[in-house]
């Protein structure tokens, strides 16, 4: 069962909103904003929203990365 929780309960947007939108290719909270209205209202909600924003970048770095990291091409290596 996947969790989530309402970052701006001004316009109702989840942190998984969010992190779909940064995985579509929003990377910062300017094009979140232009997408899910997201700290548009009270501002209040703006750290969290930035912070699930960073947070999902950094997994998704993390993810590509280790798709193709040192260990993988030593092992290609050492097996070839
Ligand atoms: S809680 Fe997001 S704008 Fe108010």
């Amino acid at each position: 069962m996947d969790f989530f929780m309402f970052v701006c309960i001004c316009n109702a947007v989840s942190d998984q909103q969010i992190a779909d939108a940064v995985k579509a290719g929003a990377c910062d909270l300017q094009a979140i904003q232009e997408i899910l209205l997201v700290s548009t209202a009270c501002g209040t909600c703006r750290p969290t929203a930035e912070a699930v924003i960073a947070d999902t970048l950094l997994e998704t770095a993390a993810g590509r990365s280790r798709s193709t990291n040192a260990s993988d091409i030593a092992n290609l290596v050492y097996a070839a």
